[in-house]
C-alpha cells in the first residue's frame, strides 16, 4: 500500500461517486470457479537484509534512515518481516490459506546493484529463485510485481522517474528480470489507465485541456503534462493483458467556487479542482485516509467496464488496517463486504479474474512504520524471527477459498490452530 497508488484510483473514483448502493447479504454466497484468490506483499515492506549480500541502498532505504527520522517510531525496513530468510515460512502460510496465487515485488537493487544489468547479483536471484521455486512445488502461481516504490537511490539522484531515461533503464531492468525468471512466472504488472485502456490511447481529453489552460495562466510557456506522441498512442494503446486494480476506499468529491484558490498552484490538487472527503459515519480503519465503502468498489469495478470495454480485471491488491491484534472482526466484516460487492459486479458482467488480499502479513507500511497493520497473519516485530500467527481473518479467508462460498455467518474456530489442508 502507498500514497501514490491511493492517488492513482482516486482519479478514478472522482468520477465515479454519487449515491450508494446496496448490498444485498446473501445468506452463503457461491463464489464463480474461475475466480483466483491470492494475497500480495511488496519487497521493501517486508524482506530485510537491505545492506547484506550485494544489495544496494534504494529509495526507501535512504528515507527511513533519515535523520531525524520521517517515518512514525522512527520504524524501518531494515529487518522487516525477514522475509529474506523466512521465504519457507511464507509459502507454509500460503499453503494454509489455500491460495492460487501469491504476488510479490522485486528489489531491483537487489538484483541489479548498480542500478544497471552490468551486473546481476547472483545472491539476490537466488532468494527469488528459492521463493518461486518453494511457490511452484506447492502449485502456487507467482504473480510478480516490477516495481513496487524500491527504485535505486543512484536512479533517483539522477531525477528517478522524471529523467525520460527511466525509459530505457527501466526496460534494460524488466529484460533482466523477464529472463530470470520469465520461464516459470507467467503473471506480471505495471501500471497506468486511461491512455492504455480507454478508446482514444491517451489522457481523457478534460486532463489535457484543464492542465495546458492552467498551466498557460500560470505563465509556462507550454503544458505542465506532456504530450504523448501520435507514435507512443500507438505502442500504448491496448498494451495491456489486464488492467491491475489497487482500491481500498472511496472519496466523496464536489466542486463550486469555494475549490478557486484552495490549494497551492501549481499542484496535483489544484489541477484536480474538486474537494474530496468521506463521510464521518463510515467505518474507519487504523488508517485514517481508509473508510470502508463497499458501494464506491462496485461503482469503481462498473465503471471499469463501461469506460474501458470491459477488460480483465486482477484486483491486485484490497484490505483494511488495525492497530494490531489477532481477533479482526472489522477486517473480517471489511473482506466480506468488498468481496461481495465484487461478486455483484461479476454478477453484471464485470470480467474479474484475480483477486489478491492486501496483506499476507503485517509489513513496513511506508511512512506509518509498523504502527498500521494490514496483515491476514500479525507478526511479532518483537520476536527476532518475526513470528507469523494467523489472525481470524485468516481463518476466514481460508474457509471463503475451501469451501469456494462467501458466507456471513461462519465463525472459525481458532483454538483448533491453523493447518495445510492436504487437497
Ligand atoms: C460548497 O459545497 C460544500 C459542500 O456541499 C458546502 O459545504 C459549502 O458551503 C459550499 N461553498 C460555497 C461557497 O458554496
Amino acid at each position: 500500500m502507498f500514497g501514490a497508488v491511493r492517488l492513482v484510483f482516486l482519479a478514478f473514483i472522482l468520477a465515479v461517486l454519487a449515491n450508494s448502493k446496496k448490498i444485498s447479504r446473501h445468506e452463503a454466497r457461491k463464489i464463480p470457479d474461475h475466480l483466483l484468490f491470492g494475497a500480495a506483499t511488496a519487497s521493501y515492506q517486508i524482506e530485510g537484509t537491505w545492506n547484506e549480500d550485494g544489495k544496494s541502498e534504494n529509495i526507501w532505504d535512504r528515507v527511513s534512515h533519515r535523520e531525524p527520522c520521517v517515518v512514525d517510531n522512527c520504524d524501518t525496513g531494515d529487518l522487516a518481516d525477514d522475509s529474506y530468510h523466512q521465504y519457507k515460512r511464507d509459502v507454509e502460510m500460503m499453503r494454509e490459506l489455500g491460495l492460487d496465487f501469491y504476488r510479490f515485488s522485486l528489489s531491483w537493487t537487489r538484483i541489479l546493484p548498480t542500478s544497471f544489468p552490468d551486473q546481476i547479483n547472483e545472491k539476490g536471484v537466488q532468494y527469488y529463485n528459492n521463493l518461486i521455486n518453494e511457490m511452484l512445488k506447492y502449485n502456487i502461481q507467482p504473480m510478480v510485481t516490477l516495481y513496487h516504490w524500491d527504485l535505486p537511490q543512484k536512479l533517483q539522484d539522477l531525477g528517478g522517474w522524471t529523467n525520460p531515461h527511466i525509459v530505457d533503464w527501466f526496460t534494460d531492468y524488466s529484460r533482466v528480470v523477464f529472463q530470470l525468471f520469465g520461464d516459470r512466472v507467467k503473471y506480471w504488472w505495471g501500471l497506468y489507465a486511461n491512455p492504455i485502456f480507454s478508446e482514444f490511447g491517451d489522457y481523457p481529453a478534460v486532463m489535457k485541456d484543464r492542465i495546458a489552460a492552467k498551466s498557460k495562466k500560470q505563465g509556462f510557456p507550454r503544458s505542465r503534462l506532456p504530450q504523448f506522441t501520435p507514435e507512443e498512442i500507438d505502442l500504448i494503446k491496448g498494451s495491456s493483458d489486464f488492467i491491475g486494480l489497487n482500491h481500498y476506499t472511496t472519496n466523496i468529491v464536489y466542486r463550486n467556487e469555494s475549490v478557486y484558490g484552495y490549494y497551492s498552484s501549481p499542484s496535483f490538487y489544484d489541477d484536480i479542482e474538486v474537494i474530496s472527503y468521506q463521510d464521518s459515519s463510515w467505518e474507519s480503519a487504523a488508517s485514517n485516509w481508509l473508510k470502508s465503502v463497499p458501494w464506491g468498489f462496485y461503482k469503481l469495478l462498473t465503471k471499469i467496464r463501461e469506460d474501458y470495454n470491459n477488460p480483465p480485471v486482477f484486483i491486485t491488491e484490497n484490505g483494511f488496517s488495525t492497530r494490531g491484534g489477532l481477533i479482526d472482526d472489522d477486517r473480517v466484516k471489511y473482506y466480506r463486504t468488498y468481496i461481495d460487492a465484487m461478486l455483484d459486479a461479476i454478477e453484471d458482467g464485470s470480467d474479474i479474474r484475480v483477486y489478491a488480499a492486501w496483506s499476507l502479513m503485517d509489513n513496513f507500511e511506508w511512512m506509518r512504520g509498523y504502527s498500521e497493520r494490514f496483515g491476514l497473519y500479525e507478526v511479532d516485530y518483537e520476536s527476532p524471527d518475526r513470528t507469523r500467527t494467523p489472525r481470524k481473518s485468516a481463518y476466514v479467508y481460508k474457509e471463503m477459498l475451501r469451501t469456494r462460498t462467501l458466507d456471513y455467518h461462519y465463525e472459525p474456530d481458532m483454538s483448533l490452530g491453523m493447518n495445510v489442508d492436504d487437497n
